[in-house]
């Protein structure tokens, strides 16, 4: 995938890419060719990406940069192998997921390899305090994915929504900025600043990820789209149709667990009708204008624009 935004990063990309591919070797053979499956079907780098610009703003040392940035994507490879174990997809980056064609148990241990293998890259930076953030966010985030998977079936309030998409989605972004921010040279007052940025736009991309599981397309996002109905979990769209439909049946049913495949069709359908889609992007929009405006007193330059059109490309994306 190529974004105009990365261009000035695109040489740190590909080492980051490399870094984590010569991680897949020298182990199990089945998990070296699950990693390299996983590492060669893409995924859109948005992570790493923002670790890389952030660091270029603040002048850190490209060596250390290149391993947090891969340190990073693998921490967020690993969430989606459990995660996708959990929602039961068998679709990602438009391949097979492991638990696809493996056993829960083979499944569960490919993700704490790949988990491992995050932790020595992000080892190798030599930074106490980028390894304690490292390791704090991966407890926020396992945090926000048990809430997710304990609330299923149940209607919760847009302020749990946003608690639970900040921990299991905002926290990852934050560390991939604010990691940046701590081993860099620059002033140690980016470092706030940075971490707000990284958090807004990671609950934009959360949303924007919810709405496109109603707007999406399948084949062009290479995942399941309907799911989060399906698995009963409540999104800004539903929980705004909710609110608006205090009584829809089907609703009702979809978190009770009843409904069949053709009434969830049809509630996807109803709540792509509705103004509910367009609410919900106003406020991944607010939060895109929070992130940017969190970054007024960084230097103004290449990285920074490049910081603030990522923000803008998170809003605009459809896949
Ligand atoms: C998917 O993340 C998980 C969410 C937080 C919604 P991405 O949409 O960044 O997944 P890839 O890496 O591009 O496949
Ligand atoms: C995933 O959220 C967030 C993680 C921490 C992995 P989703 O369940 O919405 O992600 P997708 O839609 O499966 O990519
Ligand atoms: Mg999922
Ligand atoms: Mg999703």
């Amino acid at each position: 995938m190529y974004y105009e935004f990365a261009s000035s990063i695109e040489d740190k990309l590909l080492l980051a890419e490399q870094k984590m591919m010569s991680r897949s070797s020298g182990h199990h053979p089945d998990l070296t060719a699950a990693l390299e499956h996983l590492l060669a079907s893409g995924g859109k780098r948005i992570r790493p990406i923002i670790t890389l610009l952030m660091g270029s703003l603040l002048g850190a040392d490209d060596e250390k940069l290149i391993s947090l940035g891969a340190s990073i994507e693998m921490l967020h490879t690993a969430t989606l192998v459990h995660d996708d174990l959990i929602d039961g997809a068998l679709f990602r980056r438009g391949n097979p997921t492991i638990n696809s064609h493996w056993t829960p148990s083979v499944t569960v241990l490919t993700g704490d390899y790949i988990f491992a293998q995050a932790a020595e890259l992000a080892a190798e930076i030599g930074s106490t305090e980028a390894m304690s953030l490292f390791a704090e966010t991966l407890s926020t985030i396992v945090n926000g994915e048990i809430s997710q998977l304990l609330g299923r079936n149940k209607f919760s309030s847009r302020e749990d929504y946003y608690h639970r998409i900040y921990e299991k989605t905002g926290s990852l972004f934050s560390l991939s900025a604010k990691s940046a921010a701590l081993i860099s040279p620059a002033d140690r007052k980016y470092i706030n600043p940075a971490e707000e940025y990284g958090s807004e736009i990671g609950k934009a991309f959360q949303i924007v990820d919810d709405v496109l599981d109603f707007t999406g397309d399948q084949t062009r996002i290479g995942k399941p789209i309907g799911s989060d109905l399906r698995q009963g979990v409540p999104t800004l769209p539903s929980l705004y149709y909710g609110e608006q439909n205090p009584g829809d049946k089907i609703l009702k049913d979809v978190l009770d667990g009843s409904a069949s495949d053709s009434e969830i069709d049809q509630l996807i359908e109803r709540i792509n009708q509705s103004g509910v889609i367009q609410l919900a992007m106003n406020e991944a929009r607010e939060c895109t204008k929070n992130a940017i405006s969190s970054l007024s007193g960084f230097p103004k330059g290449h990285d920074r624009q490049a910081l603030e059109d990522l923000a803008n490309y998170i809003v605009d994306r459809d896949l």
